[in-house]
């Protein structure tokens, strides 16, 4: 049988291409009663990173600096759409590739080149070359033996202040975006906090507890932990000299902060929190490619003398295997209501169809008609899937 999550994202395409990505208010959509994983942090703070961390590619429009140092790279605001992510896992040997929803079957086999323009100019599609965001999302498939299926949605940073010509809404518009993806119960926040900055004053776990206080459906993740690493283990002595005493003191308090929070003493969720090393602003300028990348984020972790000891439950591939097999629970416990959704939606597109009194196969507007296949197929899919003889009670 097809895995529950391949399922839910046909479903999910056929509601992005029916117009439904989800409603801000109160009557929920079929959409919204779909389980997702999203991506919510500060700007800057490694979302990007950790999602090619995760497919292993190196595929997202970049920003340019706004502003760095030795221990920060602020970026401008790159996503501005929500980018809906599905991974498939392939068979070894298989050639990775590329599917955009809004072009069909066309296949994208480049993805550095072609698939970060092909982001970038999408986004422009819609709301031109400004500084402005909008909710309709972007819907990207990759196909490769190297992911585990998935399906992950970016959103554009939080931010505090409205730079580069944005007007002031923006930061507004930003919350209330991230927001009404967060506040549903659907929804496994992945909650991005670089390493540098105190768990404290994170926007994303601030987010994450107003609508998750109980952290049942947050996942932490800590990025950034080689930057403290250079002022204390890998003591680095020509960075070391260039860095106040001072500046150095508050690395090792860091480093001791982070792996509170890692060990599970601090800011404690029901998930434990994972730490991630994804490339800096200088390995993308060089262009390190992704395998080193992981490579080199695996060997961090088994030799460490901080978080060693926690090196089999750190990094990226860990988390994408992880985050696999929560959101395929959600997905099973959800499938009751999923289902009356669907079936809701099928009397309404039936509706909708007898409303259109014309032969609907024939017809331009058999869109729908094809939708309402789609629906049915689910339907019959998710009941096998309730009476396939499944020991009961994991529902
Ligand atoms: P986003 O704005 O949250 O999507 O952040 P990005 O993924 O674009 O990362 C912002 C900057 O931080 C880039 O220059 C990255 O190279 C850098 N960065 C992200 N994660 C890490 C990390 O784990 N270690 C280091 N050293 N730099 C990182
Ligand atoms: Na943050
Ligand atoms: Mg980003």
């Amino acid at each position: 049988m097809d895995s529950v999550i391949g399922l839910v994202n046909s479903i999910q395409r056929a509601c992005t291409v029916l117009g439904d990505y989800g409603s801000g208010d109160a009557l929920p959509t079929l959409w919204d009663s779909l389980p997702t994983i999203v991506v919510v942090g500060g700007q800057s703070s490694g979302k990007s990173s950790v999602l090619e961390s995760i497919v292993g590619r190196d595929f997202l429009p970049r920003g340019s600096a706004l502003f760095s140092c030795e221990l920060c790279v602020i970026v401008g605001i790159v996503t501005r759409r929500p980018l809906v992510l599905q991974l498939y896992k392939t068979e070894q040997g298989q050639e990775e590739y590329v599917q955009f929803l809004h072009q069909g079957t066309k296949k994208f086999t480049d993805f550095s080149a072609l698939v970060r323009k092909e982001i970038q100019e999408e986004t422009d599609r819609v709301i031109g070359r400004t500084k402005q965001i909008s909710p309709l999302p972007i819907n990207l498939s990759i196909y490769s033996p190297n992911v585990v299926n998935l399906t992950l949605i970016d959103l554009p940073g939080l931010t505090k202040v409205a730079v580069e010509g944005q007007p002031e809404s923006i930061v507004q518009n930003i919350g209330n975006m991230v927001r009404s993806y967060v506040e549903k119960p659907n929804c496994i926040i992945l909650a991005i906090t670089p390493a540098n900055q105190d768990v404290a004053t994170s926007d994303a776990i601030k987010l994450a507890r107003e609508v998750d206080p109980a952290g049942e459906r947050t996942f932490g993740v800590l990025t950034k932990l080689d930057l403290m690493d250079r002022g204390t283990n890998a003591l680095d002595a020509e960075f070391c000299s260039r860095i106040s005493p001072s500046l150095l003191l508050s690395l090792s308090i860091l480093v001791s902060a982070m792996l509170k929070v890692l060990e599970g003493r601090s800011y404690r969720l029901q998930h434990p929190w994972v730490g991630i090393v994804n490339r800096s602003q200088a390995d993308i300028n060089r262009n390190v490619d992704m395998l080193a990348a992981r490579r080199r984020e695996h060997e961090f972790f088994a030799t460490s003398p901080d978080y060693g000891h926690l090196a089999s439950r750190m990094g990226s591939e860990y988390l994408a295997k992880l985050l696999s097999k929560q959101l395929e629970l959600v997905i099973k416990v959800r499938i009751p209501s999923i289902m009356s959704l669907i079936n809701q939606s099928i009397d309404e597109l039936q509706a909708e169809l007898n409303d259109l009194g014309r032969p609907v196969t024939v017809d331009p507007g058999s869109h729908l008609y094809t939708i309402l296949e789609l629906c049915r197929a689910f339907d019959r899919v998710f009941k096998e899937h309730l009476d396939g003889g499944r020991p009961g009670g994991d529902r």
